[in-house]
């Protein structure tokens, strides 16, 4: 399995600002902060493992198998069976993927999987690999089939389909098929293109040719409890409470009497890793929080104030701002932006960290999708660099710390149920999420502290207007971005040659993919009059409708 010292990460989560500068700090300094193994607790947690043949729909057979409150986590196809045994699994799933089992080479389930007498649910390839391994017989579909079709039980009694119509609509992407079922086998249930749609052995083994994950198999979820209850005999006890006492315990077996920093961001993420380690072990925590300039308006009073209200616990404010500016100061480049604000954060964070003397450890925000994706392999590998925050990871070698991430395992709405589990303020843990470099990647062209009181003064009115809209949550960001765009205009009897300010709004689920908001008219021209009208060197307003791709969410 790959580590995490040999990944690149991608992150995503909401709050990576302090992963960024982490990761720029990497390009500096060059070391990686040691990485303890296991930072998940384990005991007696019903787990199903979900074997990854390199599936894009892989996470969300994780997030499926969750949202049951069955707790699991994705192994590559070739984990041996001592990095598995820990788990204690009660079951496995076999994804997807883009082989075929013909190739030569082609990923196979490890032999384990068929020997320890659990159960196991094959998905599509991982289905094929069921049957190829199992003595059955694999051949390319007469024609790919993908999108839609009726799922037709051709057997009353199979658990994973208990509960659910006789014929279901299924979503189906795949070009092979299971052609003759391995000895033992039986057909469960077919679709039109697909005769052996669903096969069993009776003893717990499934292949299914559909993708029960997607959303648009809308009885997936059903599939996914039925394999973990009453397949695996799981009863669905992962839930945040739980995961709250097994991550408490385990931080103070891996701290002991250790010292524990941790950047706070004002995002979800970093809070909720603070308040669990702080449950934990108390004042052996430190938090900072660093002012450095680029935050919103009155952002730092209000993160501050909900940190020391809600997180009752030592935090450090560190106002750098003046610092950070005059760094800033003639730089276009956003990448170099970055740089600037990475490097100067790390300094900042030694130094104020080197006044508490001996530490131990670092916290960070990890969140899973961040580790998902950094070891799907050669795709991140061979990733092009489109901003420096992708590359995430390493802290100054000389601090030699040891990394603490007790949310590496959760997903995005977990933090937040967690979150709200450890009692955590609302506008806390609904928080949009910001970018580590703050408004520096919305002032296009040169930062300086009058060009970002305009652009406060205008995200100020979007964020307002949203609110008021009740949009806040709903959206994934919603921001203004001042551009170095002038344009002429005519306010009174005068013309204006003033500046375009750039709505930005998108919906997304993790920030790899977005889609520009559709906001309503009136509250468009809302954000619009109100900006023109009351932000002075202001003339113009436009609203952003690029997706990404192909456009990032940010301009830079
Ligand atoms: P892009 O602009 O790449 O942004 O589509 C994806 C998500 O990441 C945030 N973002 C950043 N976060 N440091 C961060 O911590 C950065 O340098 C950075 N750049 C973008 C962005 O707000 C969005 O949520």
């Amino acid at each position: 399995m790959q580590t995490e010292t040999d990944s690149h990460r991608i992150s995503t989560s909401d709050d990576v600002e302090v992963s960024t500068y982490l990761g720029i700090a990497k390009g500096l300094h060059g070391e990686q902060p040691v990485v303890e193994p296991e930072a998940m607790p384990r005991g007696e947690r019903e787990t199903i493992a979900v074997i990854d043949f390199g599936s894009q729909y892989s996470m969300l057979i994780a997030r499926r198998l969750r949202e049951c409150h069955v707790y699991c986590e994705i192994v590559p196809y070739d984990t041996p069976w001592d990095k598995i045994a820990p788990l204690r699994p009660r079951g496995f799933v076999l994804s997807g993927g883009p082989a075929s089992v013909h190739e030569s080479g082609s990923p196979l389930a490890p032999t384990y999987i068929y020997e320890k007498g659990l159960p196991v649910m094959g998905i599509c390839y991982g289905m094929h690999a069921i049957a190829h391994q199992l003595g059955g017989r694999v051949s390319p579909g007469k024609k790919h089939e993908y999108g839609h079709a009726i799922l037709h039980l051709s057997s009353e009694d199979c658990p994973l389909f208990a509960g659910l119509p006789v014929s279901l609509p299924v979503w189906m992407s795949h070009g092979d098929q299971v052609v003759e079922m391995p000895p033992g086998f039986k057909s469960l249930a077919y679709t039109e293109n697909s005769p052996l749609a669903v096969i069993g052995n009776g003893e717990g083994i499934f292949g299914l040719q559909f993708h029960p994950e997607v959303a648009h198999t809308p009885h997936g979820k059903q599939i996914f409890e039925n394999f973990a209850y009453r397949v695996c005999g799981c009863q669905g006890n992962w839930t945040p409470a739980r995961f709250i006492d097994e991550s408490t315990e385990k931080i103070r077996q891996q701290v002991g009497q250790g010292r524990v920093i941790c950047a706070l961001s004002g995002g979800v993420d970093s809070a909720v890793t603070a308040t669990l380690i702080h449950r934990a072990i108390g004042d052996n925590l430190t938090c900072f929080f660093i002012n450095n300039g680029l935050l919103r308006r009155e952002e730092p009073e209000r993160v501050l104030n909900t940190f020391q209200r809600n997180l009752k616990m030592d935090i450090a404010y560190v106002d750098a701002s003046e610092r950070f500016l005059k760094r800033l100061r003639g730089v276009i480049d956003p990448e170099k932006k970055r740089n600037l604000i990475g490097r100067e954060f790390i300094k900042v964070f030694e130094e104020a960290a080197a006044k508490l003397g001996k530490v131990d450890f670092l916290a960070q925000g990890t969140v899973y999708p961040d580790v998902i994706e950094s070891s799907s392999g050669a795709e991140s590998k061979a990733s092009v660099k489109i901003k420096s925050h992708h590359n995430v990871g390493g802290l100054p070698s000389k601090m030699k710390l040891s990394l603490i991430e007790p949310l590496r395992y959760l997903f995005k709405d977990e933090v937040r149920e967690v979150g709200s589990a450890l009692g955590l303020p609302e506008d806390m843990i609904w928080r949009q999420p910001f970018p580590g470099p703050g408004l520096s990647i919305r002032v296009i062209g040169e930062v300086t502290g009058e060009r970002l009181e305009v652009l406060r003064a205008a995200d100020w009115i979007v964020m307002n207007e949203i609110k008021r809209a009740k949009l806040y949550r709903h959206l994934w960001q919603s921001f203004a971005v001042l551009t170095d765009v002038k344009s002429v205009g005519v306010k009174g009897d005068y013309r204006t040659y003033g500046y375009l300010i750039a709505v930005r709004a998108i919906n997304s689920d993790d920030a790899m993919t977005a889609e520009w908001a559709r906001l309503p008219y009136e509250l468009l021209d809302r954000i619009s009059s109100r900006i023109a009208n009351e932000v002075p060197n202001i003339n113009r307003v436009v609203y952003d409708i690029t997706s990404k791709p192909p456009a990032t969410i940010e301009w830079e």
